[in-house]
């Protein structure tokens, strides 16, 4: 990508290139990671469950106790707008709110208007040579915070665990605390136990994923078993399957744990199928031009 013609970014009212997008060094957000985002994937330039998205938002603002700057329908317009700067059909909205820039004070500061950043990247979903091999994971003790379900800019842990996945040639990090399986450093993990889909609950310690609620609903929806428990590392490790998900990289299998195959190393005949019907999911949202739209 060429930054220079790139105008898909809009900063603090503004469209630009993202070669323009300056914020100042005294940003609490460059200062401390003093703010919150959200990443929303665009099929066919519709966005897709972009209300969940931005009522996740809304909670992310109210925990860190900063002002949502903008209505949902606001917020529906400036992307579309955004959507419409990017030549690629298909993207990802990454969308950040810090609590703007001050003389450094770890208190918030009083009268400063938040820091409003949002850039559309084109969103390349995973290729058919990964869906038919899978990925590789390993595992880690979870040491972030314990509100994980604020989907904070601070992300140093998260960063430093998938990192350690990247060192040992895999490309995610499942994390374990207490003896369970919490959920990958960027993406939720989904257990198949006895041809039974197992989820983690949503709590203070995982970010509650938009695809979690949509791989969920198809599951329900289609007659597939599941069930919301903790899950104890030895259930994931005797897994049948193993799913990874996230709004980038939406379902992928996850063929290798530490180094040994989940299952039978390949993907799993249940993950074929939800993968099959997260696509015809997506297709019925973009071939219905505001579909979402008109529902909200
Ligand atoms: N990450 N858990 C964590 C810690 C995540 O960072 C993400 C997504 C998810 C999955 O959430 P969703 O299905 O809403 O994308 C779970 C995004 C994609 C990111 O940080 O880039």
């Amino acid at each position: 990508m060429n930054p220079a013609l790139d105008n898909a970014v809009y900063l603090n009212g503004e469209f630009m290139p993202l070669i323009d997008a300056r914020i100042p060094v005294l940003d609490r957000g460059f200062i401390f990671g003093d703010g919150v985002y959200e990443v929303v994937p665009v099929y066919s330039r519709q966005p897709f469950r972009l209300d969940e998205h931005l009522r996740r938002l809304d909670n992310s603002l109210a925990a860190i106790r900063l002002q949502n700057p903008h209505s949902h329908a606001e917020w529906r317009a400036l992307l579309e707008q955004l959507i419409a700067r990017q030549d690629c059909e298909d993207q990802y909205i990454y969308l950040h709110i810090t609590r703007g820039a001050a003389k450094r004070d770890h208190a918030f500061p009083i009268g400063v208007a938040p820091t409003i950043f949002m850039m559309s990247s084109p969103l390349i979903t995973p290729p058919q040579s990964l869906l038919e091999s899978g990925i590789a994971a390993i595992t880690a003790e979870d040491n972030r915070w314990l509100r994980c379900d604020i989907k904070a800019t601070s992300l140093l842990s998260n960063v430093l665990l998938r990192q350690l996945a990247i060192d040992a040639g895999a490309s995610e990090t499942i994390l374990l605390r207490d003896g369970n399986m919490i959920e990958g450093s960027a993406s939720s993990v989904f257990v198949v136990h006895r041809d039974t889909v197992l989820a983690p609950p949503k709590n203070h310690l995982m970010l509650p994923g938009i695809t979690y609620d949509v791989v969920l609903e198809l599951a329900a929806r289609n007659g597939i078993r599941h069930e919301i428990r903790e899950i104890p590392e030895h259930e994931m490790r005797s897994a049948q399957e193993l799913w990874l998900l996230s709004s980038t990289r939406e379902v992928l299998a996850i063929t290798t744990l530490d180094g040994k195959p989940v299952g039978n190393g390949k993907p799993g005949a249940l993950f074929k199928r939800m993968y099959g019907l997260y696509q015809d999911y997506k297709k019925t949202v973009m071939r219905r031009p505001h579909a979402e739209a008109a529902a909200s």
